[in-house]
């Protein structure tokens, strides 16, 4: 019996059973809980952290089952330059990745690993990314001595007994080790959010499946399922056995006569993958359903009709809640509505959570994410730009029917839009498959929370910048060879909210009006609509595009979708550096779609503008 004073899960996997103890022995716990995923064991952590103060428990009448934490201020996000790729060799994990040889980090960690959990619990999470039994999950085990990462993965994974059942005596599992980095000596009192913020380090070694990360209690950096094994681990295991792992929303287009379209979108952090995911059709698509599979990751494998189908590996979002209100994303708002957990956002005096662009009123007085007293006349926000909800999917009206299907959804199209507010259009569509894959590794966006100090423009290639667990350009020329997997590749689209004009204001409304774009695009993957050659690819004429319910100019359109040559061409240019990194290793198809685009921009007039028909 641990702290929590409940029995645990139960587990007779000798692979689990030693690694547990090896870890124990090393990180020195005052005890050890297995978790079963109960409701019960849920409930228990949550009162125990409420007790310490590090969870302050929400209005049950205004937000039931809910919890508010407050992180240390200097453990806020993902840390990119704190994390690494320890592949056999520094070539392997690419020049766009931190490495460090795995013998030196297993040395490193294990100092910082000794006897770190001194004076607390280390729990052992057993958890499944993907509906249990699906050929397309995968199993890991995390050992954390945080009991809010454990909560947290109880939301967004399935974990629990089941898995623990499913693994059996020998079944395998990623092995994810996580410590606050924060031991306790004897009488130590504790803090709010313990964390290790100068030692924080997030190791992934391929080659060996596992992941160690020190230090951080906050996100990415400590639900290990999400980024660092759904992605980084994940995108490793799908390069050597021919799937997919990638940043991307999944989300489910049916249209009045009933058909059902799924695309996969990938955006950089912060830019509209939750948004997207959850969309509300605006006036004019009356009758049209959006259904939610995913909101972040996507897990994509070629099926046996020559089709791609796709899970979301997770079972909860960890969504950004500034920005997430009524009128921008009431599915996010229904989601989080009820048995949630918040991190970073503010306290209302009726014990309620608010955050900036949650109601359109602001509330007179808060308690803010640091715990201080707040006022509309305060200098800073009340809630982190990085605070987070962590709310089960199953808990927003548009989850697809289908988001536990073992065997995933067809994908028919796939989309890549960064955040940037000059240069490029709203939507363009690729050529061909090749020149899908180059728009996709060419995506650039403005830098967002995780990436501290980096330029404001960034190269993001397929929004897996910080989440590719190998060498990029192998990864390209991965991409290149999964189409040859399938029988016809899925169309490749490039979209671009986020275009701003010269007095710096959005040129598109956005949100639920993606709406009119996204159906084009589910048009285009049918064979149906129109569309121009312009320098960068296929683009609608205003016409092709529905514009029902919004008055949108056609001189605003032709504004949205113009391309300067002078930009063009500079973004050209800057693509070659891009590639340069990558030397030898970059697909020879990537020059060749280059040089392609630099003479199509040559052809162009100086502001190439699209036509009717
Ligand atoms: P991660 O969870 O970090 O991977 O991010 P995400 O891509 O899911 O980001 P999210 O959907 O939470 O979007 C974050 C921000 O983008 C919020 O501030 C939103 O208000 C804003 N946003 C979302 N969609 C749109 C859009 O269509 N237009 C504009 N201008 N902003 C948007
Ligand atoms: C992201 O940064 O892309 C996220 C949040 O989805 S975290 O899980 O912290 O990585
Ligand atoms: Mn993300």
């Amino acid at each position: 019996m641990t702290k929590l004073g409940i029995p645990g899960g139960t587990t007779i996997n000798a692979k689990l059973l030693a690694w547990v103890d090896e870890m124990a022995k090393l990180c020195k716990p005052d005890s050890i809980h297995i978790c079963d995923g109960s409701d019960r064991e849920y409930d228990a952590l949550c009162e125990m952290m409420v007790a310490s103060g590090t969870m302050i428990k929400l209005n049950e009448a205004k937000r039931p089952n809910s919890y508010l934490c407050r992180s240390d201020p200097r453990d806020v996000a993902r840390v990119e330059d704190r994390t690494f790729i320890c592949s056999a060799t520094k070539a392997e994990a690419g020049p766009t990745n931190n490495w460090v040889a795995p013998k030196e980090m297993l040395a490193r960690m294990t100092k910082l690993y000794d006897g770190c959990m001194k004076g607390r619990t280390m729990y052992v999470v057993p958890f499944s990314m993907g509906p249990l039994g699906s050929n397309i999950a995968h199993i890991g085990v995390q050992l954390t001595d945080s009991a809010y990462a454990v909560a947290n993965m109880k939301i967004m994974t399935r974990m629990g007994q089941k898995v623990l059942d499913l693994i059996g005596k020998d079944g395998d599992f990623v092995k994810c080790l996580h410590s606050i980095g924060a031991p306790l000596a004897e009488g130590q009192a504790d803090v709010l959010w313990p964390c290790n913020p100068d030692n924080i380090t997030i190791a992934h070694f391929p080659e060996d499946r596992a992941i160690w990360s020190f230090g951080s209690g906050y996100g990415g950096n400590a639900l290990l399922g999400k980024k660092c094994f759904a992605l980084r681990i994940a995108s490793t295991m799908g390069r050597d056995e021919g799937w997919l792992a990638e940043h991307m929303l999944i989300v489910g287009v049916e249209s009045p006569e009933g058909e059902k379209t799924y695309v996969g979108a990938a955006f950089p952090s912060a830019c509209g993958k939750t948004n997207f995911a959850m969309l509300q059709p605006p006036q004019g698509f009356e009758g049209w359903k959006i259904w939610t599979v995913g909101d972040d990751i996507a897990w994509i494998k070629p099926g046996t009709d020559g089709k791609f189908y796709a899970i979301n590996p997770e079972a909860g979002f960890f969504g950004v809640a500034p920005g997430t209100g009524h009128h921008t994303n009431a599915n996010a708002m229904e989601a989080c509505a009820k048995n949630s957990i918040f991190t970073n956002v503010a306290l209302t005096d009726e014990g309620d959570v608010w955050w900036e662009g949650m109601t359109e009123e602001t509330p007179a007085h808060l308690i803010d994410w640091k715990g201080r007293d707040w006022t509309p006349d305060s200098k800073e926000p009340a809630a982190h730009p990085n605070a987070r909800f962590t709310a089960p999917v199953s808990q927003c009206p548009t989850t697809d029917p289908d988001w536990e299907n073992p065997a995933g959804v067809p994908i028919s199209a796939f989309i890549f839009g960064g955040r940037l507010s000059k240069t490029m259009p709203l939507v363009y569509q690729s050529f061909s498959w090749t020149h899908g894959v180059y728009l996709a590794a060419t995506m650039g966006s403005e830098a967002t929370a995780a990436a501290v100090g980096q330029a404001a423009i960034r190269r993001d290639p397929f929004a897996m910048l910080p989440f590719c667990g190998y060498n990029m350009a192998d990864y390209f020329t991965h991409w290149l060879e999964m189409g040859r997997k399938v029988n016809n590749p899925p169309p490749i689209f490039r979209v671009n909210w986020f275009r701003k004009d010269a007095n710096g204001k959005f040129m598109w409304p956005g949100f639920g009006d993606n709406m009119r774009v996204l159906a084009w695009i589910v048009d285009r993957a049918h064979g149906r609509k129109a569309a121009v050659e312009s320098p960068f690819g296929h683009v609608p004429h205003y016409e092709d595009i529905n514009w029902k319910g919004l008055d949108y100019p056609k001189a605003k359109f032709e504004e949205l979708m113009s391309i300067d040559r002078e930009d063009g061409v500079a973004e050209a240019r800057s693509q070659e550096d891009l590639f340069d990194k990558f030397h030898d290793r970059v697909p020879p198809e990537f020059n060749n779609e280059r040089e392609l685009l630099k003479a199509r921009l040559w052809r162009s007039p100086a502001k190439w503008g699209v036509k009717s028909e």
